[in-house]
């Protein structure tokens, strides 16, 4: 009887599969290399049985494959896999799926206690490349009500994408808007019209930023901003560097993330105030939370929603999948007064493709 179980396998093939769409071979050709070790009896073949229970299904949500391609970078960025870190950039020399499986086979025997520990938490990341479909929603809440921004972002992680009035943004053919002299670049395709930047007054900033997240990640701690590149798949050097610059420039900007539950933060924070707009908004988080949690929110949007004025109003801007998490995300915005729900555009999960259609 083997822990590595047919649905494990099979979550380990959807999700290898997933990588290869999203651009990553090197992740997908690891967790390839991953199953095979383990469908031999090999020695990460032990470090299944905590996963052995899942069904399919709740191998794909514990995401029990990225977090064993996770411990594989995270001792590459640690230095402790040498003979892994050959097929990982900068070397990056051709996948031998071989070599790759005796080095895997290797880091768990020497690193037993250390990758078992490492399985126990879920994946976290913090995509900074969402700023890009998040800030033209900001720009048209700007543009539209002529106000500044007071933010409030749920699931906010480390708070990297708090931080999205400081990056640079490279659309290539389309141009290029924020920030010019920030260190933190991001770049993506853009098809559609900008976003109204040009009826802004002056750059868009926010004047107000909070952030809450059930379990948030300090980037300012080198082991936890570890976990976050380790998450990053480093194959997709643009993903890599954008990451490691946000991090780096949170240091002088440290973003403010409570701990704390949606439901409850969302009900203290977010209330509207004369002289600004108040906006809630988040991406790729609405689905880890539960169906109270999101009726909770729902109702204290609407709640608000009903006190806003012109001089005072209310925005909820998100980057989610529309109701499938299988589903392309899209940028939808609720605006109050009025209460008219728009989509703005359909967004790649990592931020590498907007399709801004308002
Ligand atoms: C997939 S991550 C996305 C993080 C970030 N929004 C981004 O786009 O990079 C989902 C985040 O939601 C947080 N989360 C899950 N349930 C939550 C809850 N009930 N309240 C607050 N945060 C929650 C998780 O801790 C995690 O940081």
């Amino acid at each position: 009887m083997t822990d590595f179980t047919p649905a494990l396998a099979a979550a380990f093939a959807f999700q290898s599969r997933a990588c290869r769409y999203f651009g990553s071979d090197l992740t997908a050709n690891l967790i390839d290399a991953i199953a095979e070790e383990a469908r031999e009896q090999g020695a990460l073949a032990a470090l299944m049985a905590p996963f052995a229970a899942l069904d399919e299904q709740g191998a794909a949500q514990a995401a029990v494959a990225i977090r064993f391609a996770g411990f594989a970078h995270a001792s590459v960025l640690q230095g402790l896999a040498p003979d892994l870190a050959c097929f990982y950039p900068p070397v990056a020399q051709p996948f031998e799926p071989l070599a790759v499986r005796a080095a895997l086979a290797r880091l768990a025997r020497a690193e037993k206690m250390r990758f078992a520990h490492f399985l126990t938490s879920p994946p976290q990341t913090n995509e900074v490349g969402r700023s890009l479909a998040l800030i033209g929603g900001f720009a048209t809440i700007a543009a539209e009500t002529g106000l500044p921004l007071r933010t409030f972002e749920i699931g906010a992680s480390a708070g990297l994408n708090m931080n999205w009035d400081l990056y640079r943004y490279d659309v290539g053919m389309q141009g290029a808007f924020g920030d010019a002299a920030s260190p933190v670049q991001i770049h993506g395709d853009w098809s559609g019209p900008l976003p109204p930047f040009a009826k802004l007054n002056g750059p868009l900033k926010a004047i107000e930023k909070r952030g809450c997240d059930i379990s948030p990640i300090n980037a300012l701690d080198p082991e936890q901003a570890l976990r976050l590149r380790a998450y990053c798949w480093a194959d997709q050097a643009r993903r890599v560097d954008a990451l490691s610059a946000a991090l780096e420039l949170a240091k002088t900007y440290p973003p403010k993330v409570d701990m704390a539950d949606a439901g409850q933060w969302v009900e203290e924070v977010v209330y509207p105030v004369a002289g600004s707009v108040s906006v809630l908004y988040h991406s790729i988080m609405w689905q880890y939370m539960p169906e109270p949690t999101q009726a909770r929110i729902r109702s204290h949007m609407e709640r608000v929603g009903a006190q806003a004025t012109a001089e005072a109003p209310v925005a909820w801007l998100r980057l989610e999948p529309p109701t499938d998490v299988k589903q392309m995300p899209q940028v939808t915005l609720q605006s109050w007064p009025s209460g008219a729900v728009r989509k703005l555009a359909d967004a790649h999960p990592h931020g590498a493709m907007v399709a801004w259609a308002p």
